[in-house]
């Protein structure tokens, strides 16, 4: 009996102690978009109008259930508590819950931005020069269109840019215009590096930038 009492803690202690890694090895791949879990399986795939354009559906579908998932909790806890419990909300779970719902749906998802809040969704790289030109035709009055673009392993990434809406200014519009002082100044406390205010209505706020780990695209 005792020993089955040991055998079982011990499991109990190997099984907390993985979950832990788990959590970490997806945290580090929400950060690079192109690391793959080791088991896997990558498929290669040729370039077509109808693979594109079901990329991008399958894409903007992960796009729109992360953003009900982190906006439902959003606009609950501004609506309940006030904007700065949903602040707090955020510096904690925002990353968290967009990590949850790439594992669940074997993508990488992810917000960037230029003028970010939280440096960890910095557009930098290729990322950078994509985001530049969506500014670009914006600023021309250009349509913005989604996009799929390899990566320097052949992983297709989806791009579509966010806009500001008047909702989003309660946290991203002007200090002391339409942001609350006191909100800017705990939003401040929370990300000293913040650069995700000043912005107005229609104005482009980032970007979905969401990776394939399971494809490969052939070379066009
Ligand atoms: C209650 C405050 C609040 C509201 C309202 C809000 N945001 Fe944010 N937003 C934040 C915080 C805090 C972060 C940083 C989250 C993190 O740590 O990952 C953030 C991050 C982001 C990011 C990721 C890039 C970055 O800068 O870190 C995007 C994109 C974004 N918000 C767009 C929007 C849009 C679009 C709206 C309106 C539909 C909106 N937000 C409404 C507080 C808010």
């Amino acid at each position: 009996m005792k020993k089955i009492t040991v055998f079982l803690v011990s499991v109990l202690l190997v099984t907390g102690w993985s979950c832990k890694e788990q959590k970490q090895h997806s945290r580090k791949q929400g950060m690079a978009s192109h690391q793959i879990k080791k088991e896997q399986k990558v498929i290669t795939l040729e370039w077509s109008d109808s693979l594109e354009k079901a990329l991008k559906d399958t894409a903007y579908k992960a796009a729109m259930i992360t953003q009900r998932v982190l906006g439902k909790k959003l606009h609950a806890l501004v609506k309940a508590k006030g904007p700065e419990h949903a602040v707090e909300f955020c510096s904690n779970e925002a990353m968290r819950l967009t990590d949850s719902v790439s594992e669940a749906l074997g993508l990488n998802i992810k917000r960037l931005a230029k003028k970010y809040r939280n440096p960890k969704n910095e557009t930098i790289g290729k990322d950078s020069i994509i985001f530049k030109k969506y500014i670009l035709d914006w600023l021309g009055h250009h349509p913005l269109p989604e996009k799929i673009i390899p990566d320097e392993d052949g992983h297709p990434v989806y791009y579509n840019p966010i806009k500001v809406s008047h909702f989003c200014l309660t946290c991203h519009g002007e200090p002391g215009k339409t942001m609350n002082p006191e909100l800017a100044e705990k939003i401040k406390q929370h990300y000293p590096d913040d650069k995700a205010t000043g912005f107005k209505d229609g104005q482009l706020r980032g970007m979905w930038v969401i990776t394939f780990p399971q494809y490969i695209m052939k070379k066009r």
